[in-house]
């Protein structure tokens, strides 16, 4: 693992990055710059916090969460990859890959004076190794300006095509789930992961009084934003390189049977995920690369 020390000399940047020794341990990058700040965790190549200059803060995290090696974090922003949800061909492997349960390396940082970045990279490793027989590269630029810019860019380095799916799976902190709508998602195409995947049509706004679990699909021109009276903020969030929009609250039975979720946390968060999910797959020729990115926007209300 990178040590602290060396992660401050070869990354840190007077005012802007520094890094420092989280939970569990591991190293985080705290960014801080005129339009806010965000703390990065070294495991996982996850967002842990985000918070706008003169906002509160926009990411939940679990009072339960875990920071354990072979463990995901609850809350922030995971990445799922290089597949959402269940294997495509093997229940045993666990659910959303791996690349969330591993340590990533920092490899690069900056600040312009505007925005400031850190990005971080995950090759195969021994664990990977077990789930994924295909050479890849990952590389994740989290990038604080006037938005919160986060993207996943996957190379493929092995010798013949490999399809992936992915998400950037944020948690977002909201006053009362039972108050807040989600915007922008009117009369899209939803497939319902909590009615065997049949496919239905948003009527309006989504709003919640049961768990939701719902893949959006071709969201590439749309925005979804998560209107909160209570804190007189809407969260919009976009993509790019991303063609579905997962929307999930566990509420109360689910909440109740994860480990690393307050019975009652349910009611403080909301995901919207920018995702390539089921038939927004990606399949990658050797050496391509795609990118999936969230770009994450507050405005007061
Ligand atoms: C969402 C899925 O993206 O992630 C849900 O749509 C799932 O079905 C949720 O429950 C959390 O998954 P996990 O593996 O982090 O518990």
């Amino acid at each position: 693992m990178q040590s602290i020390a060396s992660l401050n000399e070869q990354y840190g940047i007077d005012n802007r990055i520094r890094f420092q020794a989280g939970p569990g341990q591991f190293p985080m990058a705290g960014l801080a710059n005129q339009f806010g700040s965000a703390v990065v965790s070294v495991y996982g190549g996850h967002v842990l916090t985000y918070q706008p200059t003169d906002h509160a803060p926009v990411l939940w995290v679990s009072d339960q969460a875990q920071y354990e090696q072979g463990k995901a974090i609850r809350g922030g922003i995971p990445v799922i990859w290089p597949w959402f949800g269940a294997h495509p061909t093997d229940a045993n492997k666990p659910t959303h890959g791996f690349a969330r349960k591993q340590l990533w390396e920092v490899v690069g940082s900056r600040s312009d004076g505007i925005t400031t970045a850190v990005t971080l990279a995950l090759a195969p490793t021994p664990f990977s190794a077990e789930m994924w027989s295909h050479p890849f590269q990952l590389e994740l630029t989290v990038t604080l300006g006037a938005v919160l810019d986060v993207a996943l860019k996957a190379i493929n380095l092995d010798d013949n095509p490999v399809t992936l799916s992915a998400a950037l799976h944020s948690y977002f902190t909201v006053s009362d789930i039972g108050q807040v709508l989600i915007a922008g998602l009117d009369g899209a195409r939803y497939l319902d992961q909590l009615d065997g995947m049949v496919e239905k049509t948003q009527d309006g706004p989504v709003m919640f009084s049961a768990e939701v679990d719902r893949i959006y699909l071709d969201t590439v021109n749309r925005s979804a934003e998560i209107v909160d009276p209570s804190l007189q903020r809407a969260i919009r969030v976009s993509g790019r390189g991303s063609n579905s929009t997962v929307i999930w609250n566990p509420w109360t039975d689910k909440a109740a049977r994860m480990a690393d979720f307050g019975n009652d946390e349910f009611r403080q968060m909301v995901c919207v995920e920018t995702a390539n999910a089921d038939a927004d797959a990606v399949t990658l020729d050797p050496e391509a690369s795609h990118e999936l990115a969230t770009i994450i926007e507050v405005e007061p209300l």
